[in-house]
């Protein structure tokens, strides 16, 4: 695991966007894993400052994103369908059939979390996987529990994640309280990993992840058994590691 940190939430995002935009650059075909929530945004606009810059090209890309909740309509605005519409998806190139998200409203939510997960198999798997970490240490909508899930599946929001998701909300009683996710299994699969973290109320899970036991009750810390993964983060997520970063 690598570990850099950054004066702002800008630079780190920034960093994230050189990453993928040199992955587009040497391979122009590849598969990247994109998240959702506040915490790569600043890396989807420094993509689409380099994409108007005429630096990356997304025409022969593939992205599936981690997660979708279960039971808004995709037009709805706190989809992630929308989100990445908007943050994303049309600023660039990218074609629209190759854009993937979970579908959080399929009649057979199993069966359409098994597809999802063969549609990365056959697309040759991740190449590039960005990921924000929860709060309570969430990768994807992968919730602290008794162990890890591989595949892509359904999952019940904990407290906590509602807590954290009612901002984007009129009220909290309007956060969907399922959703459907990549496992850990799928993540870990991904080539690379980046892991964007932020701000101060980041800090602890990112020592947990960084430092602490490997253990499903941290769904994070399963990244440090990763071959190439790197942590992108600010001081304030960083501010409770030690010199050495670990
Ligand atoms: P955030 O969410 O970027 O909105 O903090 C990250 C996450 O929950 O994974």
């Amino acid at each position: 695991m690598q570990i850099r940190i950054y004066d702002t939430p800008a630079q780190a995002g920034e960093a994230a966007a050189l990453i993928l935009a040199a992955q587009l650059i040497r391979r122009p075909d590849s598969v990247l894993g994109m998240a959702t929530g506040s915490t790569p945004i600043p890396a989807y606009q420094a993509l689409c400052r380099l994409y108007e810059a005429g630096l990356v090209d997304f025409s022969r890309a593939t992205s599936f994103n981690l997660d979708e909740y279960i039971g808004i309509p995709e037009a709805h605005p706190c989809s992630y369908h929308r989100f990445m519409q908007e943050q994303l998806f049309s600023h660039v190139n990218l074609r629209p059939e190759a854009a993937h998200v979970p579908d959080g409203n399929a009649a057979d939510l199993d069966a359409a979390a098994r597809a999802y997960d063969e549609a990365i198999r056959a697309a040759g798997g991740i190449d590039v996987q960005i990921l924000g970490i929860g709060r309570n240490g969430h990768i994807g909508f992968n919730e602290p529990g008794d162990e890890f899930v591989y595949g892509c599946h359904v999952v019940q929001l904990t407290p906590s994640t509602i807590e954290a998701n009612k901002r984007f909300f009129d009220s909290e009683a309007e956060v969907p309280r399922q959703a459907i996710s990549l496992g850990i299994g799928s993540i870990m699969n991904a080539r690379q990993i980046l892991l964007i973290a932020t701000g101060e109320d980041k800090a602890q899970a990112v020592r947990d992840a960084v430092c602490g036991e490997v253990t499903p009750q941290l769904q994070a810390s399963i990244l440090r058994t990763h071959r190439d993964v790197l942590f992108l983060l600010d001081r304030g997520a960083a501010s409770l590691l030690d010199r050495k970063g670990a």
